[in-house]
């Protein structure tokens, strides 16, 4: 059984990672467009890097929870079979133990030389410009996908989705495209579609079913649903 899981920001909600979208519609007192954009960037880096500098250091401080447990523990029952495509530009997912993973939105933990292309492993403040290790120009940029940019391995990603027999969207508000119209395609081709999040979301067309409450509740029985459907 082929299972494509699409997370966003709700699943690391527990971990102590806020979401984009809350009541006040700010990101960390942020509006998205100041700190998510290539504009912005090109207009205040240094707000921006310390912006991502920071966002790096608080995923740090977190740990994964049972929800990202629960998801390398079904990778390890469904080996290929699983794919996990993450929005979140944390790291909780491969902390927890999940390999076959699509960062589609980038990953905080690396950084992207704007001068050569190269995208090194990345722990440290990019605020202070220290130099790409490949090229040695201080080029270097947070490597998250900002708004306007595209993001990466939309291939792959889609084989996965028309192909899978489940589509499952976990903690994701469904705003943001491509990832918002995945559970259409993948209802198109076929496949059974299911999302566990806080509140509803409102997709174009709706989930076969749809569990609301929190990831940690849910992904891991959802889990175990998945595996003991397999043995029997
Ligand atoms: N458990 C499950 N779902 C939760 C929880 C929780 N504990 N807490 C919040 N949620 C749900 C919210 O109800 C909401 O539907 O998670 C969703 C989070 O939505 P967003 O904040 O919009 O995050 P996301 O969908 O990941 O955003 C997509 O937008 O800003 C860009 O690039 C950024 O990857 C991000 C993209």
């Amino acid at each position: 059984m082929r299972i494509v899981v699409l997370t966003g920001a709700g699943i690391s909600a527990e971990s102590g990672v806020p979401t984009f979208r809350d009541a006040d519609g700010l990101w960390e007192g942020h509006r998205i467009e100041d700190v998510a954009t290539p504009e912005a960037f090109e207009r205040d880096p240094a707000t921006v890097q310390a912006f991502y500098d920071a966002r790096r250091r608080a995923v740090a401080s977190v740990a994964p929870h049972v929800a990202h447990r629960a998801l390398a523990r079904l990778e390890g029952a469904l080996g290929d079979e699983l794919l996990v495509v993450t929005q979140n530009v944390d790291d909780l997912h491969e902390r927890a133990g999940s390999r076959n993973l699509v960062h589609m939105h980038g990953e905080l933990r690396r950084a992207l030389c704007t001068a050569c292309g190269a995208r090194p492993r990345w722990d440290a403040d990019l605020a202070p410009r220290p130099p790409c290790p490949v090229c040695g120009e201080r080029m270097l940029r947070p490597d998250v996908v900002w708004f306007g940019e595209m993001p990466y391995e939309l291939d792959r990603i889609e084989q996965a989705v028309v192909a899978c027999d489940v589509f499952v969207s976990i903690g994701t508000s469904g705003a943001v495209y491509p990832a918002a119209g995945y559970v259409a395609l993948a209802a198109a081709f076929g496949a059974r579609t299911v999302e566990l999040n806080l509140v509803p979301s409102d997709p174009m067309i709706p989930f076969d079913d749809a569990r609301a409450g929190r990831a940690g509740e849910l992904v891991p029985v959802w889990v175990d649903e998945v595996i003991a459907a397999r043995s029997s």
